[in-house]
């Protein structure tokens, strides 16, 4: 691409957007001599020449790199820009730096004019210009986007989810939203969160029963005497031939009492604590009138579009009540997940694998720069593995052959804190070492024991294991658990039973397989897994902005 002499404006705003200019293929010094408005963070500043000028490294999210912006002593007040943190907003001029400067910026700003600053409190700013782990950056998810790793990161998730639909779009699948509030549990693992609204209920009843104690059988009986006389006094007015007038007057004071009297009742039957039925929390009385949950997984629902639409893709929040605290888990995470009509397993898994490649493909071309801050932070290795995941297959191997390696490597003296024997479900151990040590490269085990397995993977023939697949890859473990689904009516009843769930909840999944049943499979794949084998990052905490864990919900 030939470089254009004109600076490319943000189409929202006055100012240029630093990428435009630092990005180009020229580094931005095609643009010398350009007048330009550049708003930002300064990562850094310094005062230099006795004060008479200042350099400041500016950095407004849209790449990483910094732009180096001069202001002269005479331009503005410089004590008040040099501060890390300070947001500023200058007019200025492109130039070439002098040579010899050791910079390798090819481009800086010279500043006019100083239009907005947002000063920062130095002896409160808990971002200093040194660098926080970023443990320690997790005390402050409201700013810690103002570093690098976390505006990186945050640059490759947005490239992620991009690629993420691209790529469904151009294989023809429409994405389809499904619920996150949900009644029925798509793992049956019971981690769901609650929904309800009782709690909150509960304790405003039971804050406004102490302010406004329930009315006593003495005040009911008092209630009920007053319609009694009210009622006497319309019979006797009436059998007296009062005016009419007289009469209707009297009625209304009954109906009064009446209402008064059914308000007293209605409140003295008001109890403290959650309601009940036959010993048991009455959720008809919840905001659904059953009970519901956050969803573990949008694939049950989603199933019913692919079951009408064909190739379909969910992508959303999802949340499990686990209480594991592993650098791998989050209480709260997205999930893709893609359901493919008329598809069996190895469909799913040659979907599944050209998925992840094609994002690989997708940063490198798109969000180099940023990995290139990964590589040089935090994982040298993180861009060679998107080459080689890009450019080589995944290596497929059945569940029983993986359980075969992982004893033949027991047998040989490598040593598992998990027991290895066939019917186990693979721990993070056992996972890591197929594809970091033996295959050095993503990999796809499949057909896995019934036991270890959701109630809707489709049985194979032997009667033992079932159509299902993780994809596993280096440095994170699992990144994708999918399946073909159980397609036969009765086999999946009887898995049902098998597993001792109820079938009333599911009754309409079941539809699905009672009128125009069709082969399908699908997949999930974790998208902070996704992130985390992109970057290289070690906790799955820095790959989401607002980490949700047991202990910790901020913001
Ligand atoms: O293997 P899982 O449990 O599969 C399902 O939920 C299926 N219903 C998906 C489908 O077939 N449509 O979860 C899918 C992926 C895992 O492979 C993992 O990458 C991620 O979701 N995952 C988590 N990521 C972060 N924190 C957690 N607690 C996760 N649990 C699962
Ligand atoms: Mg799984």
């Amino acid at each position: 691409m030939a470089d254009e002499v004109t600076v490319q404006k943000a189409r929202f705003s006055d100012r240029v957007r630093i990428r435009s200019i630092l990005g180009r293929p020229d580094g931005g010094a095609g643009l010398a001599g350009q007048k330009v408005r550049i708003s930002g963070w300064v990562k850094t500043g310094r005062e230099q020449g006795k004060g008479a000028f200042a350099f400041l490294e500016v950095n407004d999210g849209s790449c990483p790199a910094n732009l180096q912006v001069m202001v002269d002593a005479s331009v503005s007040d410089l004590s008040k820009l040099v501060a890390t943190g300070t947001c500023v907003t200058v007019d200025g001029c492109l130039k070439i730096p002098p040579e010899g400067k050791g910079t390798k910026q090819k481009v800086e700003l010279s500043v006019v004019e100083v239009v907005d600053v947002g000063t920062v409190d130095t002896a409160t700013y808990p971002i200093p210009k040194t660098k926080l782990t970023l443990e320690r950056l997790r005390e402050f998810p409201h700013l810690r986007s103002r570093t690098n790793s976390i505006s990186a990161i945050a640059r490759i998730r947005h490239a992620l989810a991009i690629a993420t639909h691209t790529f469904f779009d151009e294989e023809g699948f429409l994405y389809i939203q499904t619920p996150i509030i949900t009644t029925s549990d798509c793992e049956g693992a019971g981690e769901m969160f609650q929904v309800t609204t009782l709690i909150s209920h509960t304790e405003k009843l039971e804050r406004d029963l102490i302010e406004n104690p329930p009315p006593t059988e003495a005040d009911v009986e008092a209630a009920r005497l007053i319609v009694k006389a009210r009622g006497e006094a319309v019979a006797h007015l009436k059998s007296a031939k009062a005016s009419k007038e007289t009469i209707t007057a009297s009625v209304a004071e009954l109906n009064e009492a009446k209402a008064s009297l059914s308000r007293t009742e209605e409140r003295s039957k008001l109890k403290p604590g959650l309601p009940k039925l036959d010993g048991k929390i009455d959720y008809t009385q919840d905001f659904f009138g059953r009970q519901a949950f956050l969803t573990v997984s949008g694939q049950l629902q989603v199933e019913t579009y692919a079951c009408g639409l064909s190739d379909v893709y969910t992508f959303g929040p999802t949340f499990r009540a686990e209480n594991s605290h592993t650098s791998r888990h989050l209480a709260e995470f997205w999930m893709v997940e893609p359901e493919l009509a008329f598809a069996d397993l190895e469909d799913d898994m040659n979907c599944a694998e050209a998925y992840v490649r094609y994002m690989c493909k997708w940063l490198l071309e798109k969000r180099y720069d940023d990995m290139e801050l990964m590589a040089k932070n935090f994982d040298k290795g993180c861009i060679d593995r998107l080459k080689l995941v890009a450019s080589t297959p995944f290596g497929r191997l059945t569940y029983t052959k993986a359980i075969e390696l992982l004893e033949e490597a027991v047998g040989k003296g490598k040593e598992f804190v998990n027991p290895v024997e066939w019917g186990i479900d693979l721990a993070s151990e056992h996972e890591r070492y197929l594809t970091e040590v033996v295959f050095q490269k993503p990999l796809i085990v499949y057909n896995y024991p019934k036991g270890i397995k959701a109630f809707y993977m489709r049985l194979n023939d032997d009667g033992k294991t079932v159509a299902a697949m993780d994809v596993l890859v280096p440095k994170v473990g699992e990144l994708i658990g999918g399946s073909q689904r159980e397609e036969r009516i009765d086999v999946i009843m009887e898995r049902i039973e098998e597993m001792g769930l109820p079938v009333e909840p599911y009754e309409w999944y079941l539809d699905l397989r009672r009128y125009g049943t069709a082969k399908h499979s699908g997949f999930g794949l974790g998208f902070e897994r996704m992130v985390l084998f992109a970057t290289g990052m070690d906790n799955i905490r820095d790959v989401i902005p607002f980490p949700r864990y047991p202990g910790r919900a901020d913001l």
